[in-house]
């Protein structure tokens, strides 16, 4: 097992489909913040397997002053970093404060949307373990249960063969020197990246390994969600 994980949370989007003057990952969920409990959840994990644990939050200003005011007190181990103009942009700020640091070799860094508060013990070990038996970029994923339909300008939209898409999930568990070179190399290209094994695998062209991901790691998008998270919590055990 690595000696160290940084858990990079991002928070620094817009959160615009869910609405409201609060941003979806400060809301409360369950008498916390809703990106806390991924907090508490990487803290739970690192302590039962004694591994170091370093978090590091990317918010926009408007997000600082959020958190100042609702978590920062509670939380004074988390260290903050600047968003960025798109989500590529705000890991790569993360990962200068990873590599800002002598010894982050041989460390795992996962990032991890800030509205996925259900994170649960059996997907971090999951990721590690895929980590330690030596893939360089773990991603959770899980079957599309719904019809997929491709848009098409003639008729509306095309049915598509479900079985050949995943949907994925964070957190992407990466080894640290992968991770921090192949953000490098794609410098330029970073815009165009939806999460970061695109990155790595536009760096490297090594497969990713896909492990399961859990279908209560949800991520808050409408408004709708922020009741159903409550309830999950209340019935499962994370
Ligand atoms: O917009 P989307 O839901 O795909 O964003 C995924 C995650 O990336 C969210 O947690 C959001 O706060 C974060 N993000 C960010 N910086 C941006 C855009 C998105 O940290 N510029």
């Amino acid at each position: 097992m690595a000696h160290r994980i940084y858990f990079v949370i991002v928070a620094a989007g817009g959160g615009t489909r869910f609405g409201g003057d609060i941003p979806k990952q400060f809301r409360q969920l369950a008498g916390k913040p809703v990106l806390c409990h991924s907090i508490d959840a990487i803290k739970t994990f690192c302590g039962a397997s004694e591994i170091d644990v370093r978090v590091i939050l990317v918010l926009s200003p408007a997000g600082k002053d959020f958190w100042k005011s609702n978590g920062a007190d509670s939380y004074p181990f988390v260290e903050i970093a600047d968003g960025g103009v798109s989500r590529a942009e705000s890991v790569a700020n993360a990962l200068a404060m990873v590599e800002a640091e002598s010894d982050y070799a041989g460390s795992i860094i996962m990032v991890h949307d800030a509205a996925r508060p259900m994170l649960s013990q059996e997907l971090l070990g999951r990721l590690m373990r895929a980590c330690s038996q030596g893939s360089q970029a773990v991603v959770p994923a899980l079957a599309p249960t719904d019809s997929l339909m491709e848009k098409a300008d003639i008729c509306g939209a095309m049915p598509v063969d479900r079985s050949s898409f995943l949907a994925v999930q964070t957190p992407q568990a990466f080894h640290a020197d992968t991770l921090i070179s192949a953000y490098r190399n794609q410098k330029d290209n970073l815009a165009r990246m939806t999460d970061e094994a695109s990155v790595v695998f536009a760096s490297t062209n090594s497969p990713i390994e896909y492990v399961d991901g859990d279908v209560r790691n949800i991520k808050i998008t409408n408004p709708a969600d922020l009741p159903l998270a409550e309830i999950l919590l209340q019935q499962c055990s994370l």
